[in-house]
């Protein structure tokens, strides 16, 4: 890898999901990826870079600390000196009714999903902007949920910080467009991972009950996301800021009555 040819993404919530998928299709296209986490990094991503444990930098990072989240792009400075993209995937989710959440959960749920990406882009933006040019801009992808636009019983304030990173890319995306930043979200529907997982041992709190099968008959996978990802990371797409692409399979479209959804 040679400065000319390397480019430099920081993933969040690397260790697991969605993060972990993209974190590997990323190193498998040859981008040097700062993998940030509460949790240790997986050891086995390091296997899918063209040039080994090279290509990879595991960042122990609690998004709920802005120091913390400021000495990890402190690092990604210090160890790359450029920054190309930004793809926050890192979330938590909590089931509870509206009236019995606790604050605490409001405020871990709003902390991580919402004011850990905004910070994210806060702490990168010096090395964003350095990098970027109008022909080669550089990216930010926050991962929202179908919930930001559908939110569902049981996860009422999940669906709410989700609401506002899909609200905070539109604003972003404009305020950064003269640096050539393009910040863009995507809208995932239910996916089989850890998170869903610990959140269906909850199903009769606050009514909340998992998604049924979207019209593309499968579910959602962390895949599909990283996909997008790749899309969103593109030349192809690079006058595309400011929005939410929805990767749902088609679950939110329209209504379709006794599916569920
Ligand atoms: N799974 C779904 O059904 C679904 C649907 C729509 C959107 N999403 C979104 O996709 C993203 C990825 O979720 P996932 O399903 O892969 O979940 P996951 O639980 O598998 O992964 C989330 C990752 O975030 C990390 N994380 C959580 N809190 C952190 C903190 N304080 N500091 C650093 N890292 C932290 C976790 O350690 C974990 O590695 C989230 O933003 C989630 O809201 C998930």
């Amino acid at each position: 890898m040679t400065e000319r040819t390397i480019q430099v993404a920081a993933v969040t919530g690397a260790a697991s999901g969605v993060g972990y998928a993209v974190t590997a299709a990323l190193l498998k296209q040859g981008w040097a990826v700062a993998a940030i986490d509460v949790m240790a990094i997986p050891g086995d991503l390091k296997a899918f870079g063209r040039d080994g444990a090279d290509q990879l930098l595991p960042l122990k990072c609690d998004l709920r600390e802005p120091a913390s989240i400021r000495g990890a792009f402190d690092a990604i400075g210090g160890r790359f000196g450029m920054l190309h993209a930004i793809v926050c995937c890192a979330g938590i989710l909590r089931v509870a009714p509206m009236e019995s959440m606790s604050v605490d959960e409001f405020d871990l749920i709003f902390d991580v999903n919402t004011r850990a990406p905004w910070l994210c882009v806060q702490s990168g933006l010096k090395l964003l902007r350095a990098t970027a040019t109008a022909d080669r801009p550089s990216r930010v992808i926050i991962v929202s949920s179908l919930g930001a636009t559908r939110p569902k019983v049981g996860v009422g304030i999940y669906s709410a910080s989700k609401a506002a990173v899909s609200q905070m890319v539109r604003t972003l995306g404009v305020e950064l467009a003269r640096d050539h930043v393009l910040v863009n979200a995507i809208e995932p529907g239910s996916m089989d991972t850890p998170m869903r997982r610990a959140a269906r041992s909850k199903v009769v709190a606050g009514g909340y009950q998992p998604s049924t099968v979207p019209p593309l008959g499968r579910a959602v996978e962390p895949n599909d996301v990283a996909n997008v990802v790749k899309m969103l990371l593109s030349p192809e797409a690079a006058f595309i800021t400011g929005i939410s692409v929805t990767l749902d399979g088609g679950a939110g479209a329209a209504y379709q009555p006794g599916a569920g959804g």
